[in-house]
């Protein structure tokens, strides 16, 4: 790998600003500064520094967000706040995006990756990775509408698939999901004639919001909640 996208990958710099710092004599590989660059190494042997500091080359980043309303599950938009603004930009340059949407003012947990193909797999309703979300109601959810939602309501020519309802009050319950359409929470409400007033996202498979994350805080994922993605 060349030492200037051995820095980018890890978010440390620029691909400009990594160039730089190497011609600059600041990046040593096993203790020599080599100020080229296109210096080709091996991450998994060479001993790389920036300005003394030991950097530990990691494939993947994976980061938990409390995604606060108002912003979108995108990488960039032209009028709206996305869920990568809340980030720090030495992590956004690693090419995070989130994996899979929330609706702008769905509250919750949020993934961010780089991990393409682990983001994917994830995302597959093959996989069976459940996702619960808290929700308030507009109008109380009879039995009925929990019997109909749990086997699948058509929402505008789609059956969505069997999910699971826990009803806590009249209004106010969880639903699991094994797949993500596009306002599928918002539709199935709909489709049994009701509408949802409060959203959020509370797991994605093994990994649960951390209640010590304040809306609009992150941290990265710990090893065994990486795991999903393996
Ligand atoms: N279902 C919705 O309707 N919105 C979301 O943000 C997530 C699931």
């Amino acid at each position: 790998m060349r030492l200037d996208k051995f820095l980018t990958s890890l978010g440390k710099a620029t691909r400009s600003e990594g160039g730089k710092l190497i011609r600059q004599g600041k990046v040593l590989v096993n203790g020599i500064a080599q100020k080229s660059p296109d210096f080709k190494i091996d991450p998994d042997s060479d001993t790389i520094t920036l300005s003394g500091e030991v950097l530990t080359y990691k494939k993947y980043t994976y980061i938990m967000l409390n995604k606060p309303e108002g912003y979108v599950s995108a990488t960039d938009d032209e009028k709206e706040k996305t869920v990568l603004d809340l980030v720090d930009p030495q992590d956004r340059r690693r090419g995070l995006f989130p994996c899979g949407r929330l609706d702008k003012n769905t509250l919750g947990l949020v993934i961010l990756t780089n991990d393409g193909d682990g983001a994917h797999r994830v995302l597959s309703p093959k996989h069976h990775v459940e996702k619960i979300y808290k929700f308030i109601s507009r109008d109380p959810v009879s039995e009925n509408d929990v019997k109909a939602l749990e086997s699948g309501v058509d929402i505008g020519g789609y059956l969505t698939k069997p999910c699971r309802v826990k009803m806590i009050s009249e209004c106010e319950g969880e639903i699991t999901l094994i797949e993500g359409k596009y306002h599928q929470i918002k539709r199935m409400l709909e489709a049994v004639n009701n509408k949802i007033v409060y959203l959020e996202r509370i797991t994605f498979g093994n990994i649960q919001l951390d209640p010590s994350l304040k809306r609009g805080e992150w941290r990265y994922l710990t090893p065994d909640e990486e795991e999903i993605f393996k």
